[in-house]
């Protein structure tokens, strides 16, 4: 570990610089470094200052996450602190790229701070679903304030260089050089006499009242829905009016909890889950690298209905130029008016500032000739979902494009073997599964067929990082991974309970309050039932199954309830409203088609509608395992987490079934298996599973032989 952290003399200042690539994580050995950088600069009779900055892209991103499963070892970050702030000499720290959690603790423990003034400041804890743990609740507030601490803390969000130079966090923005600017920093300090300034003395900055308090909470209650870890939060931030040793006691032991608690499992989870998705045995990363592979700065896009236009404004939001294609001019116009709309609700949001919109709308470049997108780096074809004609397009694409380019489909419903199978060069053809609105939503699912190049699935996995998207591969089958789960188990359950003698308020309510963004019957409403049924006749008409399930649904289809859009649906709507009414005729609907079945309605428990709905997604995720459409449980909890409103803090449905524990998830399903019959067969996994007493995560742990 030698040079993780470096120590220069530089006249009367000592400069220590963290090299911890990739994020300057603050591991062990980085501690060991600092602790030994620092004694080094004491000892050292010249040295009257100490300045700590990185290398590399950022400053430092926090605490090393990975050593949060373990006990702590010494010298702990708070053993750090307390040697800085004890230090005879000024400690000064220089922040460049980010500044997050323990990195901006540690900054917080120095005596003076500067930040470049491009850098961002955040404490992104609460997203962990922990606490800061390393003073952050005790000297923030000292350095801003007890109800901006507050805010800060809940938020996870980041503050901008000059915005902390306002409210006190740091004491000089660097315009230039930050090397140069804190060199001189700290000879000014030298010059003025300036000491050691432990921000663990200052005095306590204005009270927090229980008001306060509610304002605060209240106003992040839609982002912190379900959650706990801001209540921690709050009664380590009200700490910090007591001494600080007193103040610090008490944040350890929440910071404990904190780190114990199941929503931080779950969100650490997640935070690795969503970055090994993308990755692959034998596909790292690493690899990529080496081949050098061409860089993606020009993309074009086949197609200017709803997808491809919400496609070509993701590409214009990561800075890429876009050129969308369509034979239909008054297709690219109200493309163009769709774009030019939804950015200017950005600016009016204050999203973005008009300058930004502007130069995002100049990126979306549009043409009637198809030839015009051969200089493209990669083509994302996005017509309408006709096998025909999406084949006629590709097999196009493959001759006007040199053979290393990626071709892409985005598909929701067809075989993207067969559409590869039309062109010459199979091995460049994968699906990129983008989901509504195309733009916003975290969620890509890449689909690779049995030809589908190694490189081709790592240019799209770098495209996904490019538009900030979590990618998880699929193999090509029906529904990919999430629209599988949903259709054999989740909504497919849904319907099942509404003929059973449930509403879609009871429903949709019940999910709700379980943790889901929206309940089934109130997403089916706002993509519009008719698009619902369309794409189960394509899915359905791919594997030659029946569809007997979704009975409600195509019926308010063929009635026109095509939901938000029409006004009715599962629910009614007032004009303008997106407030979901319950409507009798649904109801009605209900009884009439439950009766046709011999369903005999009965009153249903809200407990009942969780259980169920969640157990058959469940289901259905370990049968997608099992057929090996995903390679791990993780990828599932990603794609249901960051693409279908399934709550975060529980993890995601395989995590959450480890939570419950397997054989507990395969004696539920059994009985309703004996009660419901056969659409509850226990997927073969979980028995396997709940036999040898394991847990998805373990069977994870084999995933790279699988795949
Ligand atoms: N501890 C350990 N590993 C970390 C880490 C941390 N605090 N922050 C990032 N990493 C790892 C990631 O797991 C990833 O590893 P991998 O390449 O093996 O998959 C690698 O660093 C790069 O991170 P990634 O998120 O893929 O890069 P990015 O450039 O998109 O984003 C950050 C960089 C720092 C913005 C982002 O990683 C981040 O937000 N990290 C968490 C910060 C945080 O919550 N800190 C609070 C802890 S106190």
């Amino acid at each position: 570990m030698a040079g993780i952290v470096t120590f220069d003399e530089l006249g009367p200042v000592g400069l220590v610089c963290i090299d911890n690539p990739p994020v300057n994580a603050l591991s062990h050995s980085v501690r060991l470094g600092l602790v030994d950088a620092i004694t080094r600069a004491e000892t050292s009779p010249g040295i009257k200052a100490l300045l700590i900055m990185s290398s590399g892209e950022l400053f430092s991103a926090g605490a090393e996450i990975t050593e949060f499963d373990h006990p702590p070892v010494d010298p702990t970050l708070q053993q750090v602190q307390a040697t800085i702030e004890s230090s005879p000499i000024p400690v000064v720290a220089a922040i460049h790229g980010l500044a997050l959690g323990g990195g901006l603790e540690l900054a917080m423990a120095c005596h003076y701070r500067l930040a470049h003034k491009n850098a961002k400041l955040s404490m992104p804890e609460i997203t962990l679903g922990i606490i800061p743990g390393a003073g952050g609740t005790q000297r923030l507030p000292r350095l801003i304030g007890a109800r901006a601490a507050l805010d800060m803390i809940l938020s996870g969000t980041p503050v901008s260089a000059l915005d902390a130079k306002a409210n006190g966090l740091v004491d000089e923005v660097a315009e230039g050089d930050l090397r140069d600017t804190a060199l001189s920093f700290c000879e000014r300090l030298l010059h003025d006499g300036l000491g050691p300034r432990p921000t663990c003395n200052h005095a306590f900055v204005g009270g927090l009242d229980d008001a306060e308090i509610a304002a605060t909470l209240l106003s992040h209650a839609r982002a912190l829905k379900g959650r706990t870890t801001q209540n921690l939060a709050v009664e380590a931030i009200k700490a910090s009016k007591l001494p600080f040793a007193q103040g610090i006691a008490i944040e350890a032991a929440l910071a404990q909890k904190s780190l114990a608690s199941r929503e931080s499992l779950a969100l650490r989870h997640l935070f690795f889950s969503e970055r090994d998705a993308g990755k692959l045995a034998g596909l790292s990363s690493a690899k990529t690298k080496q081949t050098q592979p061409p860089a993606i700065r020009r993309v074009a896009i086949i197609g200017a209905g709803t997808m491809g236009t919400g496609i070509s404004m993701a590409f214009a939001d990561a800075g890429l130029e876009v050129l969308i294609k369509d034979n239909d001019p008054a297709a690219l116009t109200r493309s163009r008016e769709i774009v030019q709309s939804t950015y200017a609700s950005s600016v009016r949001r204050d999203r973005i500032t008009q300058s930004v919109a502007d130069e995002r709308i100049r990126r979306i470049r549009s043409t009637i000739d198809l030839a015009a997108v051969a200089d493209a780096d990669l083509v994302i074809e996005a017509v309408f979902e006709d096998m025909e004609l999406k084949k006629k397009i590709l097999l196009k694409l493959d001759s006007l494009l040199p053979p290393e380019r990626l071709i892409a489909t985005n598909t929701s419903t067809l075989s993207v073997t067969e559409l590869a199978g039309a062109t010459a060069h199979p091995e460049r053809i994968l699906g990129l599964h983008f989901f509504v609105p195309a733009h916003a939503s975290k969620l890509l699912e890449v689909v690779r067929t049995d030809h589908t190049s190694p490189e081709s699935l790592s240019t799209a996995i770098r495209v996904a990082k490019l538009l900030k998207k979590n990618a998880v591969l699929s193999r090509d089958a029906f529904g990919f991974i999430g629209n599988r789960m949903m259709l054999d188990g989740y909504f497919r359950e849904a319907e099942q309970l509404l003929l059973e003698g449930a509403t879609p308020a009871q429903v949709d309510t019940a999910l709700e309050n379980f943790g889901f963004a929206m309940g089934p019957q109130r997403v089916s409403d706002l993509g519009g039932n008719d698009v619902g049924t369309k794409a189960r006749i394509q899915l359905f008409k791919r594997e030659s199954r029946p569809n007997p399930y979704f009975v409600i649904a195509d019926r308010l289809t063929e009635m026109g309830r095509l939901g938000q859009k029409t006004g009715r649906g599962f629910y009614r709507y007032e004009h303008g409203s997106q407030e979901a009414l319950p409507d009798a005729e649904v109801i009605d609907l209900i009884e009439e088609l439950a009766l046709d079945r011999d369903i005999r309605r009965r009153e249903i428990k809200n407990e009942e509608i969780v259980e169920r709905c969640i157990l058959s997604l469940i289901n259905a995720g370990a049968m997608v395992l099992e057929e090996g459409i995903a390679a791990r449980a993780a990828d599932i909890d990603v794609v249901w987490t960051s693409g279908y409103g399934f709550p975060r803090y529980l993890g995601g449905p395989m995590f959450y079934a480890d939570t419950l524990g397997v054989s507990h998830v395969l004696e539920r399903i059994r009985d309703y298996h004996e009660k419901l019959g056969h659409y509850w067969r226990p997927a073969g996994l979980i028995e396997q599973l709940a036999a040898a007493g394991s847990s998805f995560e373990q069977w994870d742990r084999t995933a790279a032989s699988r795949y």
